[in-house]
């Protein structure tokens, strides 16, 4: 495996060993102890959609490491002006070891990916948003101490991270119960391959129009902005759409109720979410945002080092 370009490149294997290896890494860093195993690597870190996680997480990550990361964006870089994804690859390739990526269509990944001798990360595309699920993966984990049979309800719109969630889940055995707006579901392709890998692993996954269906009896409630970056201008005729589907006090008395809620964040409170349910106790958002740290440096150590724990 070269790349982390989509969930379909992780497999259960692979999320047992990003667990273990993010566990090692966060008890290291909670220690204080250095562990700086790439001094002297370098990674492009590309942005053209705006971030304050990924990007910091990231940047944060490979300097813990030992190594040094570079923020480039559109406007600050030839690509802003029109420089083609197959060219930037190939000389980013001759000065870093790692390119990690967000953009718009997954195929400028792939693309990238092709082109680029040195291992690609997805960041986050207009389909899917793997290491955001590597570290929602970690941070169940944390909490359960086991994946098989959870029921995870994701309530809202069926965006990169509902497609993203539906191969992790299958990877790792769960019941995925995917609830969106008729016309909002996850991309039909994602939706085959998760049942498909659910064949072996003994996941389930469910796609509804109805919340309550997906909130009833489930260990975990995930959800995520109604209008994506890059669909600002449908933000207000989603809001009526999605109005049924907001995570509030109602909605999750369905749940089982030692229940987790879950939001890869930045929240829009009153909207996809009330502040009561995220500022709960019941809300493990920050322990959420913490892990993309942990996962993405166990992420960037399997791909560069190959390392297996
Ligand atoms: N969850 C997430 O990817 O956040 P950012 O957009 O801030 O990176
Ligand atoms: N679905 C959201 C995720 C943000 C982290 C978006 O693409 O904007």
């Amino acid at each position: 495996m070269k790349d982390f370009i989509s969930m379909v490149d992780a497999d259960r294997l692979f999320i047992e060993n990003i667990i273990s290896l993010s566990s090692f890494l966060k008890e290291k860093q909670k220690k204080g102890e250095l562990y700086r195993p790439l001094e002297g690597f370098t990674a492009a870190l590309i942005f053209e959609k705006p971030s304050t996680r990924t990007r910091v997480s990231f940047e944060v990550g490979v300097y813990q490491l030992g190594g040094h990361g570079i923020y480039m964006d559109n406007r600050s870089s030839q690509l802003g002006r029109g420089e083609p994804i197959k060219d930037t690859a190939r000389v980013l390739s001759r000065y870093v070891n790692l390119i990690v990526i967000r953009t718009f269509g997954q195929e400028r990944v792939e693309e990238l990916a092709k082109y680029s001798d040195v291992p690609v990360i997805n960041a986050l595309t207009d389909e899917e948003h793997p290491c955001q699920v590597l570290a929602d993966i970690f941070t169940i984990w944390e909490y359960k101490r086991n994946l098989k049979g959870l029921k995870v309800a994701y309530v809202g719109d069926g965006n990169n991270m509902c497609n993203s969630w539906l191969i992790g889940a299958a990877y790792t055995g769960m019941k995925f119960y995917a609830a969106t707006p008729k016309g909002f579901e996850p991309l039909i392709e994602y939706v085959e391959k998760a049942k498909e890998i659910a064949k072996d692993t003994g996941a389930e996954i469910v796609i509804t129009n109805n919340p309550i269906e997906a909130v009833k009896e489930a260990d975990i409630i995930y959800t995520d902005v109604w209008a994506s970056m890059g669909q600002e201008d449908e933000a207000e005729k989603r809001k009526e759409i999605f109005m049924p589907y907001q995570v509030n006090r109602e909605l999750v008395k369905h749940a089982k109720s030692d229940f987790l809620f879950m939001h890869c964040l930045p929240a829009h409170r009153g909207e996809e979410v009330t502040n009561e349910i995220i500022e709960s106790d019941r809300s493990i958002v920050w322990d959420q945002a913490e892990n993309r740290l942990h996962t993405q440096k166990a992420l960037i150590l399997k791909l560069v080092r190959k390392v297996n724990l």
